[in-house]
């Protein structure tokens, strides 16, 4: 297995072709022009609205402060907690983003099974974290990313932003981008190799359309493929979901502390008959 791309392509701003093995995958408008940029990837903040609200707390925190110091108002417990609470979670989540997260994700590719040539469908891609680390990781097989790009799950989650951060990998020319629903995800039956999630499914509020994203990772898996999730929420049912879906070696790891929340990964396989 090589960790590193087979070749940068000579020209990253032109539409990437399809080999016949892989995924028929409709690429948006627009989107592949910004894909010409070099440099290194981005991959954005997740939860701003989350970050931001802690990051007030943090703010109030200091007015309270300021006021206790000025006889204004006797706060000085409030703030001090406020601050403690308000900064050090937004802190903890800034971390989780730029960082934590990317080490967790080598650690979970890590783990998996290689042979360069798998086909990889990442289920709420955003800026492609997940799905451009398994790419690189893969330099035969391809890549197909599916999210409805929802900026407030995850800063500047958009094809756009994706395709950038495969061009500057090098691997824009194996990357594929579909705009849809993970609980219906309008891909053939056993068309990857591995199906991955990185808080993604959470996201999904409603209880049977969580289960459909795992028996439709299931569908699409071929024989002996694997499936990696990692989620800070719903992990127990996803592991009851696998079973349910025929999966096999399915398992949870214990709380990861790289991230905050803390994460569980779910690895599963289909049987390979
Ligand atoms: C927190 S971001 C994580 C992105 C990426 N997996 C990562 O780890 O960096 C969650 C992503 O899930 C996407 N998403 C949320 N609900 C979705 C759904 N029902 N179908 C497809 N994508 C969804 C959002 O648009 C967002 O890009």
């Amino acid at each position: 297995m090589s960790a590193r791309p087979d070749h940068v392509p000579d020209e990253p701003d032109t539409m990437p072709t399809t080999s016949p093995r892989r995924l028929a995958a409709p690429q948006p408008a627009g989107a592949v022009r910004s894909a010409g940029r070099r440099g290194r990837p981005s991959y954005g903040l997740d939860a701003p609205p989350v970050v931001a609200g802690y990051a007030g707390l943090g703010l109030l925190g200091i007015v309270f402060l300021i006021l206790t110091a000025v006889g204004s108002a006797p706060l000085l417990g409030a703030g001090f907690g406020f601050c403690a609470v308000g900064w050090g979670t937004a802190a903890l989540l800034l971390h989780s983003s730029l960082r934590g997260k990317r080490l967790l994700r080598d650690r979970v590719l890590d783990a998996l099974t290689w042979h360069g040539d798998e086909d990889i469908v990442d289920l709420g891609t955003g800026r492609g974290l997940m799905l451009l680390g398994a790419a690189q990781r893969a330099p035969q097989g391809s890549a197909t990313g599916i999210d409805l790009w929802r900026s407030i799950d995850q800063a500047g989650s958009r094809p756009g932003q994706l395709l950038a951060n495969a061009a500057a990998l090098g691997v824009a020319d194996r990357v594929h981008v579909v705009t849809g629903d993970m609980s219906a995800p309008q891909l053939p039956d056993a068309c990857a190799d591995l199906v991955l999630a990185s808080l993604s499914v959470h996201n999904i509020h409603d209880r049977a359309k969580r289960r459909a994203v795992i028996e439709n990772a299931a569908r699409m898996l071929r024989p002996g493929g694997q499936l990696a999730i990692i989620d800070f929420a719903k992990t127990a049912e996803y592991v009851a979901d696998a079973h349910g879906a025929g999966l096999t070696q399915v398992s949870r790891s214990g709380l990861t502390a790289l991230m905050w929340p803390p994460v569980r990964v779910v690895t599963a396989r289909k049987p390979a008959s």
